[in-house]
C-alpha cells in the first residue's frame, strides 16, 4: 500500500475546512502527511483556506472541493466528484455546520440548520460508503489502518427534541433548539451507522469538539449572537478544538471509538435521546426518504 501522502495514497475529505475547526483538522492530517480534500462553499474562502494549509503544512496534497450543502444536488454532485477523483478514500470528516440565525428553508425545503448539518453528511458518508469500504485493509494486515467516519456533533444536542414525522418542518423552532436538534440526529446517525457497519471494516464515530472560539454563531441574532462574541475570550482555541476530530482520524487503532460520542479524545455519554436505537432506527428511515435514498 503506498503511504498515506503519495499522489496515489488515500484521501481524508473534511467538509466545512474553509474556516474554524474543520480548517485545523484538515492543517492536521496534512501535516500527518495525509492527502487531504478541503471543502466549502465559498471559492474564494476555500482556495485561501487550501493555500493556508498547503503551505503551513508543507504538504502539496491538498486540494479544495466545492458544495453547498443548503442543496442535496450540490451534494450528490461533490460525491461524484469525490469517486471519479479519488480511487481510495480512507476518512470522512464531517465537519461543515451552522446556527441559522432565522428559520429558512433548503433548496429542497427543509428546515436549513437540519439540512446543512444532518442531511448533507448523511448524504454524502452514504453516497461515499461503498468506497470507504474499499479502503479497509483485507486481512491480514496489522498494520493497515481501518476507514473511518468522524462526524462533529455537539453537547447542544443535550434537551433536544425530535419528531421523526416532522423531521424536516420547523418543528418549536429557534435557532438554538434546530441546532441541538441536527446535533441529537448527528448521534443517533453515528449509532445506527456503527451497527450497520459492523464487520464491515469502517469506523464510525462522533465528537464533540469543546466550545471553540470560531465564526459559528458570529451571525446569530440575538442572544445567542451576542452571547457568542462576549464568551470568545473564553474559549478554546481553533487548534485546541480541531485536537479531537485530528485524533479520531489518525488514530491507529479506532475500533474503541465505534459507534462512540467522543469529548477530549474519550468515549462519553451522550443524553438518553441519543442512546434511544428505536428512535434511531425511526430516523434512518425518514431521512433516507428525505434525500431520495
Ligand atoms: N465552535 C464550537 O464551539 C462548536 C461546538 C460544538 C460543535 N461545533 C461544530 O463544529 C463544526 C465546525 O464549526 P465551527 O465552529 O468551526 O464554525 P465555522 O467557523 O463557522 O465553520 C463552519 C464551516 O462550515 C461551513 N459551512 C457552513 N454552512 C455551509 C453550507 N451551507 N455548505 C457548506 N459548508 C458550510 C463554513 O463555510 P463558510 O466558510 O463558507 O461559512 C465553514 O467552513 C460544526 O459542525 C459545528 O456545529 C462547533
Amino acid at each position: 500500500m503506498a503511504p498515506a501522502g503519495a499522489a496515489d495514497g488515500p484521501v481524508a475529505i473534511v467538509t466545512g475546512a474553509s474556516a474554524g475547526i474543520g480548517l485545523k483538522t484538515a492543517l492536521g492530517l496534512a501535516r500527518a502527511g495525509m492527502r487531504v480534500v478541503m471543502t466549502g462553499r465559498n471559492p474564494a474562502r476555500t482556495e485561501a483556506a487550501r493555500r493556508f494549509v498547503a503551505e503551513r503544512s508543507g504538504n502539496p496534497q491538498v486540494m479544495a472541493a466545492l458544495a453547498d450543502f443548503a442543496s442535496l444536488a450540490e451534494v450528490r454532485r461533490l460525491a461524484d466528484e469525490m469517486l471519479e477523483a479519488h480511487p481510495r478514500i480512507a476518512v470522512l470528516v464531517n465537519n461543515a455546520g451552522l446556527i441559522a440565525p432565522r428559520y429558512e428553508q433548503s433548496a429542497d425545503g427543509c428546515e436549513l440548520t437540519f439540512a446543512v448539518n444532518h442531511l448533507a453528511p448523511f448524504l454524502l458518508t452514504s453516497l461515499l460508503l461503498d468506497r470507504l469500504k474499499e479502503a479497509a485493509p483485507a486481512p491480514p494486515a496489522p498494520r493497515a489502518q481501518p476507514p473511518r467516519i468522524v462526524t462533529v456533533a455537539s453537547e447542544a444536542h443535550r434537551g433536544a427534541r425530535i419528531d421523526p414525522a416532522r423531521l424536516a418542518g420547523p418543528q418549536d423552532w429557534s435557532a438554538y433548539k434546530a441546532y441541538g436538534r441536527s446535533k441529537l440526529c448527528n448521534i443517533l446517525f453515528t449509532r445506527e451507522l456503527a451497527a450497520r457497519l459492523q464487520g464491515s471494516g469502517v469506523v464510525a464515530t462522533c465528537l464533540h469538539p469543546g466550545v471553540v472560539a470560531t465564526e459559528l454563531a458570529n451571525r446569530g441574532g440575538g442572544w445567542i449572537g451576542l452571547g457568542w462574541r462576549l464568551g470568545k475570550p473564553f474559549m478554546l482555541s481553533q487548534e485546541k478544538g480541531a485536537e479531537t476530530s485530528i485524533f479520531l482520524a489518525l488514530v491507529p487503532d479506532p475500533a474503541p471509538f465505534h459507534g462512540a460520542y467522543v469529548i477530549r479524545k474519550k468515549p462519553a455519554q451522550p443524553a438518553p435521546a441519543a442512546r434511544d436505537d428505536h428512535l434511531a432506527g425511526r430516523l434512518w428511515q425518514e431521512r433516507a426518504r428525505l434525500v431520495g435514498l
